[in-house]
């Protein structure tokens, strides 16, 4: 049985040998980064900046959430407004995996700037197994370059620790409960954010669409069920089709948002979630009325695999 108390006193002892100087991390705000900081912090206390990069594609509030928390926890961070930066570098870009690595590349960028501001020698990052072994960690093929493991350039010479390497999901949740931090039952978000729930090309009123609809759903599942009986993941997807309906007594040409909800573990393999129909309703009917641009709603029943839990 993986024992939280244990593990993060053997980790801090860790560390402590390890980091040998400053060191910095982006954090999300997200369960695998808030606790990855925390148990830096906890063995090199003000030696860790902790740093919130605003990349625009955070869900709705983020930024202020992500705020209180860093606070809660007695972080020495940095918020940093970088919204423009990533939507003009996301211009014309439609394919998913090209998104991935202009956000990867961006993150770095912004990233090698604070570091170097703070004389930082080493970067801690939230990497859980799942996200290395899906990135060609050796016993599988890649099938995603997921950011935070999307290389580190050489010239940055910063050394990587990463204190949740070798845990899966539950467990990091289970540390994360012991630490009291509140985001512990956070259902998982993915580093690119809406960036990849938009399909196609980025804009400012696609963020906005996205970003609505996903609070609808996150509202109403959070309402309809308690924790033991949500979703693992449940999110609102922007399609780049339109398609005709009818608002009031006129034809409309509007957005299609797709609905998707998943059973899962680890993230590795999933079931698509049988929800209610009321909920579906509720859903339907809110973002269809709240979201004037958005016209019809579909609901995703595809396992993975083969579907992936996100669309891209
Ligand atoms: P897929 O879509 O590959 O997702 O079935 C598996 C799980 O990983 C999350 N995900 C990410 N998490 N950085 C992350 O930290 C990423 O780049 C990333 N991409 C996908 C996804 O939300 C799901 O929980």
């Amino acid at each position: 049985m993986f024992n939280p108390e244990t593990f993060i006193e053997e980790k801090v002892k860790e560390l402590r040998e390890e980091i040998k100087g400053k060191a910095i991390i982006a954090c999300s705000g997200g369960v695998d980064s808030t606790v990855a900081a925390k148990i830096v912090e906890m063995a090199i206390h003000e030696n860790l900046l902790v740093v919130f990069v605003d990349t625009g594609f955070m869900r709705k509030n983020e930024a202020e959430r992500v705020e209180k928390i860093f606070k809660n926890l007695g972080f020495n961070y940095r918020i940093l407004d970088s919204k423009e930066d990533f939507l003009s570098s996301l211009r014309n870009v439609v394919d998913p995996e090209k998104k991935r690595k202009i956000i990867g590349a961006k993150f770095i960028e912004i990233f090698e700037k604070v570091a170097k501001e703070f004389r930082a020698e080493y970067l801690v990052q939230g990497t859980i197994a799942p996200d290395w072994i899906e990135s060609g960690g050796g016993l599988r093929d890649t099938i995603k370059s997921h950011h935070n493991v999307g290389g580190l350039p050489e010239e940055m010479k910063l050394k990587l620790v990463e204190p949740l390497r070798d845990l899966y999901k539950d467990e990091v949740r289970k540390i994360a409960r012991y630490l009291g931090i509140e985001n512990a039952e956070r259902q998982p978000f993915p580093g690119p954010g809406l960036a990849i729930r938009i399909l196609g090309e980025i804009d400012d009123e696609k963020l906005e669409i996205v970003r609505e609809a996903n609070a609808i759903v996150e509202e109403e599942v959070e309402n309809f069920y308690d924790f033991d009986s949500r979703p693992w993941q449940y999110f609102a997807v922007l399609l780049p089709i339109r398609s005709v309906g009818v608002h009031g007594d006129k034809r409309a040409y509007g957005f299609t948002i797709a609905i998707r909800m998943v059973e899962s573990l680890d993230g590795m393999t999933a079931a698509y979630f049988k929800p209610s129909y009321e909920l579906l309703d509720r859903i339907a009917t809110r973002i269809t009325t709240e979201i004037k641009k958005v016209n019809r709603v579909v609901y995703d029943i595809t396992n993975k695999p083969p579907g992936t839990i996100e669309w891209e």
